[in-house]
Formats: C-alpha cells, sequence, structure tokens
C-alpha cells in the first residue's frame, strides 16, 4: 500500500514540477509566471481541481519515444472565480513549449465540452510554440477540435483567452472565435506568420512586438479586448468582467448588492453634457454619472473611440452599454466602430443583457477608405446586430441622431423598445448647415447677401426640425425626459422589460453581413 502511495506522490511531484527547474527560471527570467502560478492567481484560493494529471503525447516519430512528460503541456480543470464555477486549460511553456499535439490537444477538448455541458465559463491561457511539429497532422487534428468546439460553444457558454506569449500560426484562431482576447505588454505576440517568415518573404524587418504586441492588438486590429501592462491585473480585469456576465446562455447574470439608489437624480449631467452641439465632451463621464456605483467595464477601450462599448450594471442588473464618444471624431460612425458594436451587441444578446444605447452622432464618417474599405458592408453589420437582437433595447439621444446613424442607433424602427431623448435633442435627415446647403441652393446663391440668407435660412431649419417633437410626435420617439431622471427613467425601463421574450423567426440562422 506503501508503495502505491508513494508511486503517486512521486507522479505527482513530477507533474507539478513541469519542465524542470532551469525551465522555468527561464520562464521567469522572459517575465513571465508559469502555468500553475497562472492558474493560482486568477481563481479563488484552493480551489482548483485538476483533469487529466497524467496525460501523456503516444508519438514515436522525431525522437518523441525518448521521453512523455506528464500533462503533455498543458493543464486542465476546473475552480472558482468570484465563488462561481469556471473551466480553464493553462498551456505550459516550460514543457515542449507548450507546444500543441494530439494528446494536448484532446485535453483541451475534453476541458472544453465539459465547461459547455455543465454550462460554465470556459477560460484559456496560451503560453505556446504552435502546433507540435513532431507530432505533424495528428497536432494540426488537436487545432481542429479546440475551433470546433469554440464554435459549438459560442453564445452558450462565455469563452475567454488570455494570451501570454507566443500565438502564431494556427495558434491564432481559438482565441480569435472566443468572446473576450486578453493580452499582457511585451508578453503577448498574436500573429498569423511571425517576424523571420515575414523578413524571408517580404524582406520587411519587424520586431514580434511591433508585429503583434498589445500596441497592435489593442489599439489597430481589434484582436484584443483587454490588455494590461502585467498578468496579475490582467487576472485581475478577466475576474471584473465575469462579475457581469451569466454563466451561460440560460442563466441570468449575477446580481450583487448595490447601495446606489435608483431613485438618485442625474443632475450633472447637464453640466458633462455642452448645450452647444459642436462642443465635445467625454461620454464616459455620461456613463459613470448614470450607472451604479459609477462602476463601467469597458471593452476594446482603444480600439475605434469613437464608440464606446462595455459591461455597467443598473440598479444591480447588468447592461451592455453602447455610445457614441462625442470626443473622438464627433462620434461619427466608420468601420472599426461599425464591427466593434456589432460584435459587443451579438454577446450581449446571446447572452441575455440588455443594451443601453447613449446617442450623440453626426453619421457615418465620409471618405474615400471609408468606402473603398467596405463601410457599406461593416455598416450593415450594426444595423444587423441591433435588428436581430430580441433582449431589452432602450435607448437615449443626448444631442444629435442624424440620418442613417439615427437608424442603426437602436432606433424605434429596429424595435427598440424604449427610446428616450433629452429636450435639445436634434433628429434629422442631417445637420442644419448641410440640409440649407442642398434645400436652398438656389435661394442662397440669388440672394444679395447669402451669408446671412444662409445663416437665417440655418435658424429656421433648426427652429423646426431640430428637436425631439417631430419624432414624438410619430411615435419614434417614446418619451422627451429631463437629463436629471435619466437614471430614473432608464431603470424604470429595464425593470418593465426585464421578462421581455422575445423569439426570432425559425430559420437555419441569418445571413448578417461579414
Ligand atoms: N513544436 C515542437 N516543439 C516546440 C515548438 C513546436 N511548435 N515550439 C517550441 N518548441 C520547443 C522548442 O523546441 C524548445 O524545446 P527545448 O526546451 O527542448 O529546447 C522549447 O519548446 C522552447 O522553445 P524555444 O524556441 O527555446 O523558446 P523561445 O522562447 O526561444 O522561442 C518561439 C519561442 C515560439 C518563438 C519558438 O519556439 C518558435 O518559433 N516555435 C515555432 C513556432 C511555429 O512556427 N509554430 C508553428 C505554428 S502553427
Amino acid at each position: 500500500e506503501k508503495t502505491l502511495q508513494k508511486k503517486l506522490d512521486q507522479k505527482r511531484r513530477e507533474a507539478l514540477a513541469m519542465g524542470g527547474e532551469q525551465r522555468v527560471s527561464a520562464q521567469h527570467a522572459k517575465g513571465k509566471l508559469t502555468a500553475r502560478e497562472r492558474i493560482e492567481q486568477l481563481l479563488d484560493p484552493g480551489t482548483f481541481v485538476e483533469t487529466g494529471m497524467f496525460i501523456t503525447h503516444r508519438a514515436a516519430s522525431l525522437g518523441m519515444d525518448a521521453s512523455h512528460p506528464l500533462g503533455d503541456g498543458v493543464i486542465t480543470g476546473w475552480g472558482k472565480i468570484n465563488d462561481r464555477l469556471v473551466y480553464l486549460y493553462a498551456q505550459d511553456f516550460t514543457v515542449m513549449g507548450g507546444s500543441v499535439g494530439e494528446a494536448h490537444g484532446k485535453k483541451i477538448a475534453r476541458i472544453m465540452d465539459m465547461a459547455y455541458q455543465s454550462g460554465a465559463p470556459l477560460i484559456g491561457i496560451n503560453d505556446s510554440g504552435g502546433a507540435r511539429i513532431q507530432e505533424g497532422v495528428d497536432a494540426l487534428a488537436g487545432y481542429g477540435d479546440i475551433f470546433l468546439r469554440n464554435v459549438r460553444n459560442s453564445g452558450v457558454i462565455p469563452q475567454i483567452t488570455i494570451i501570454l506569449g507566443p500565438c502564431a500560426g494556427g495558434a491564432v484562431y481559438s482565441p480569435a472565435i472566443t468572446d473576450f482576447v486578453f493580452m499582457v505588454e511585451n508578453i503577448t505576440h498574436m500573429f498569423i506568420t511571425g517576424p523571420d517568415v515575414i523578413e524571408a518573404v517580404t524582406h520587411e524587418k519587424i520586431s514580434a512586438e511591433e508585429l503583434g504586441g498589445t500596441g497592435v492588438h489593442g489599439k489597430r486590429s481589434g484582436v484584443a479586448h483587454f490588455s494590461a501592462p502585467d498578468e496579475k491585473t490582467i487576472f485581475e480585469q478577466v475576474r471584473w468582467l465575469l462579475s457581469f456576465i451569466p454563466a451561460n446562455n440560460l442563466s441570468p447574470a449575477p446580481e450583487p448588492p448595490s447601495l446606489d439608489e435608483p431613485t438618485r437624480l442625474t443632475h450633472e449631467l447637464e453640466t458633462i453634457v455642452p448645450f452647444n452641439p459642436q462642443v465635445p465632451y467625454d461620454v464616459h463621464q455620461v456613463i459613470e454619472a448614470i450607472v451604479d456605483n459609477g462602476e463601467f467595464l469597458e471593452v476594446q477601450a482603444e480600439y475605434a473611440p469613437n464608440l464606446v462599448v462595455g459591461f455597467a450594471r443598473l440598479n444591480k442588473a447588468t447592461v451592455g452599454i453602447v455610445a457614441n464618444q462625442a470626443d473622438y471624431l464627433a462620434g461619427v460612425l466608420d468601420i472599426n466602430a461599425s464591427d466593434k458594436g456589432a460584435r459587443f451587441i451579438r454577446f450581449c444578446d446571446a447572452f441575455h443583457i440588455p443594451l443601453i444605447t447613449f446617442i450623440d452622432t453626426p453619421g457615418f464618417l465620409p471618405g474615400k477608405d471609408q468606402e473603398y474599405g467596405g463601410v457599406i458592408r461593416h455598416g450593415a453589420k450594426l444595423i444587423y446586430a441591433y435588428a436581430e437582437a430580441t433582449v431589452p433595447k432602450l435607448s437615449l439621444i443626448l444631442r444629435k441622431a442624424y440620418g442613417g446613424a439615427y437608424i442603426v442607433m437602436s432606433s424605434k424602427h429596429l424595435e427598440g423598445d424604449l427610446n428616450l431623448a433629452w429636450p435639445n435633442a436634434e433628429i434629422a435627415v442631417m445637420g442644419p448647415e448641410g440640409a440649407v446647403n442642398i434645400i436652398y441652393r438656389k435661394e442662397i446663391t440669388n440672394s444679395d447677401n447669402p451669408a446671412q440668407t444662409r445663416e437665417e435660412l440655418t435658424r429656421a431649419y433648426r427652429e423646426e426640425f431640430s428637436n425631439p417633437y417631430i419624432a414624438a410626435s410619430h411615435g419614434y420617439i417614446d418619451d422627451v425626459i429631463d437629463p436629471a431622471e435619466t437614471r430614473l427613467r432608464l431603470i424604470q425601463g429595464l425593470e418593465a422589460l426585464r421578462d421581455k421574450r422575445r423569439s426570432a423567426p425559425s430559420r437555419k440562422h441569418g445571413n448578417i453581413p461579414l
């Protein structure tokens, strides 16, 4: 009996030692934690339960039969975050560079199946040299098994990837399918083809950081949703995100207690948002003034900052916020903002998180680059996502809602449930200056004093059309409200719509323009 126990202890010690002291020190020297340290930091203390500790590969070629490291370079299991169940895997770079072989892939696939069947979030911690070269097509099969499950799990359980090391070639596509990608400065490098391949093919010299670091994926490509300077901070962000979202598509989001009064008046909004529609302001301040305790978790903060998206709570209930940012490009919609908004809306809809939209936008960004880049196709995603969403949809027009952007941004016409506007809202086909130049072109050119005529006509147009009351009289706006009542009115609306159920038409799936 003693020998049995000894053997178990020895095997466990072997697995817990990962790739051995030398490789663990090399990992630390790169400024990275080991897979086991990462799991410990991410989860509630003492909650990790490991699966597949003794799994090994069964490859024989290219020297693989010389060693069979326990666990095969990935640690899997479950544990708790904020006392809620999560499943996770963490690739261990100290064992064969965390490369994905047949057994490694199967292990990840198995934990993904468990997460799916138990309706709990799946968290992947990636740190890997990619497909294990020695295992050839079996390594590729491992990735295929993971991709298939990422797609099948999508919209059923939240899937989160934390990339803490290299992530190259085929390895990038599992994270890309998941709902949220987290990266750490100087540690995460993500690309389809690395610097060496690029130099060989195009003679272009570029560093891994310039090619696929947080600066690239957080700001330019939009591949990353969150980034931080160190691993500890990124784990805190993951835990914060999970506090807002449900465990699966059939469960409600958590509702932690809040001391913020639902009836609190929001007088400060009257000064945060300048009356003059040309003067910018930071919409984060608007959001923070309205939501519970000013707590707002922004998603993709640095990508397409003209549209702000993220999670907050209103009287304890999680909401997804979508807001035009007047402080950046006057809050125009463009290709990247459309993609960002559409993806966020679809996450919220899949997990039954109500949407609150704050509108102040002059419309879509004009320009050749936008047209060549397919703003028609991308802008269409935003319409599609709003129209398709069956969760409660509440909106508030703060100032400008012009043209196509008025229709897109959660309007009544796309089945907005509660559409509110402040008294100074302007709802029209276009702004007064542009409109007057088109409809009164003759009057202005024929006038003795064109500048004065233009000014008079602009004023008249603004008085007649640039207000919320025409839209309200046609039922497109449900009410015009005082800014001070904003929080209260949104909470009342949310409570009335809490149990809204609206089924989608029966079909295999729609065909969102991609
Ligand atoms: N297959 C098999 N083994 C791999 C591997 C892979 N794809 N990637 C890394 N390893 C092994 C290395 O052979 C090394 O083994 P050793 O410790 O026994 O010497 C160990 O993992 C660590 O790798 P190393 O190259 O020393 O680490 P590094 O930090 O210097 O470089 C990478 C990391 C990822 C840049 C480098 O390993 C690399 O280029 N790997 C291949 C990436 C790739 O193109 N993969 C295919 C994509 S689908």
